[in-house]
């Protein structure tokens, strides 16, 4: 989507809010831990320079967040645990509203799971409107919701007077919009993930506007299929080979796309599978791939040090049982230590950076995964539409 972003409107935009309350569109959907505690607040702690703004600016907030997909009121998805969690981060207390009819007095006030409103997820107009007259203004900063047009992020702007972007909000587009419009060359993507077809618009994105496109992980795997390669019990389905199908038929052979040169294969998917690397790749029955090898690391590390521009969505390999690590380890490290701008997509290439402890180490860590992806494949996304023009 080629969001001109001189039209998104933003904080510039918004004009007084001196004891105004403001509605503010939060994405605060992060994982929580065994215990019910919040495990990674990513999306949280970039979340408030926004906050920050507009209470200097002497508004009276109201946060809404959906967290999970409830199906109406449920205590498993409760925003108290995340509430309780931004309050210690700003050392300020976080009072939450248990509904939209019970909505306390008080300068920062986060509402308890949009989603628990049948409405939100449906962009009833009713609630659109609810929520518009509990607000002198609208701002969103939920970039990872962009892609939902729910009523808190879409329905609302049109009950409201006023309504623009926050800060991460406004970032996020425009870091996407330079990457797909004006990036430094040579432009790297980095392509990894369990499944080709769900991410077919994005290869295809790549393909037209980037140098080098490097495919990894399971959404690989049915491209060697497509070659006539064994690949023994590796993922593989009829959507996923379809997908490599129409990539392979686009591209041709050429040295702009580049599949694994060599896999690391298991015989079990376990901590204690034995291990092979599979060069040239032709993998027995038995096996499955499970990681890129070490002759790819190398090459992908290689393109990565010598890009102006990388992007990189998806891990490489199955990342989460550490035997398995190496690939999505190297990956992440080349993308940390590059001279070039980096930019990764949210979800788990995010999540991978941060077990890595890189997170801080690129020039962009992206809070939406979905978001980001439509994005670059040139989707509108109702939230940015709304902000927009
Ligand atoms: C996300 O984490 O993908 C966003 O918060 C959107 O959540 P959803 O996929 O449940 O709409
Ligand atoms: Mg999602």
């Amino acid at each position: 989507m080629h969001v001109p972003t001189t039209t998104l409107r933003t904080l510039d935009d918004l004009g007084d809010v001196a004891g105004r309350r403001v509605l503010v569109r939060v994405d605060f959907n992060v994982p929580l831990d065994d215990e019910g505690a919040v495990a990674d607040d990513t999306r949280i702690r970039l979340a408030i320079p926004t906050l920050r703004a507009l209470r200097e600016r002497g508004a009276r907030l109201l946060l809404v967040s959906h967290l999970g997909r409830p199906k109406g009121p449920d205590p498993r998805w409760s925003l108290g645990p995340i509430a309780a969690h931004l309050a210690a981060l700003l050392g300020e207390e976080v009072v939450l509203a248990p509904s939209l009819d019970e909505i306390p007095a008080g300068d920062l006030v986060m509402l308890e799971n949009i989603r628990f409103e049948p409405g939100e997820t449906q962009n009833d107009p009713a609630l659109a409107a609810r929520l518009g007259a509990l607000a002198d203004a609208y701002v969103n900063d939920a970039f990872g919701s962009a892609h939902r047009a729910h009523a808190s992020t879409e329905g609302i702007v049109h009950h409201v007077d006023r309504s623009v972007a926050g800060l991460l909000f406004e970032r996020e587009v425009r870091t996407l919009d330079r990457l797909l419009d004006e990036p430094e060359r040579p432009l790297v993507a980095v392509l990894g993930g369990a499944k080709a077809a769900d991410k077919i618009g994005v290869i295809n994105r790549f393909l037209e506007i980037a140098d080098t496109v490097l495919l990894g992980g399971g959404m690989s795997y049915p491209f060697f299929a497509v070659q006539g390669k064994r690949i023994g019990r590796s993922l593989c389905d009829e959507a996923g080979l379809e997908a490599a199908r129409e990539v392979l038929a686009r591209v041709g052979t050429g040295d702009r796309l580049h599949l694994p040169v060599d896999l690391v294969v298991a015989d079990a998917f376990s901590e204690d599978a034995h291990l092979q690397v599979s060069d040239p790749i032709d993998i027995d029955d038995a096996w499955e791939a499970i990681d890129i090898g070490p002759r790819t690391r190398e090459l992908y590390a290689g393109i990565i040090r010598d890009a102006g521009t990388v992007f990189w969505n998806g891990p490489v390999g199955a990342f989460e049982i550490e035997p398995f690590a190496a690939g999505t380890h190297a990956i992440a490290h080349a993308v940390a230590e590059t001279g070039a701008i980096t930019v990764v997509g949210g979800g788990d290439s995010g999540a991978a950076l941060t077990r890595f402890g890189l997170q801080d180490s690129v020039t962009h860590l992206s809070t939406g995964g979905g978001a980001a992806l439509e994005l670059i494949e040139g989707r509108v996304l109702p939230g940015v539409a709304a902000l927009t023009g």
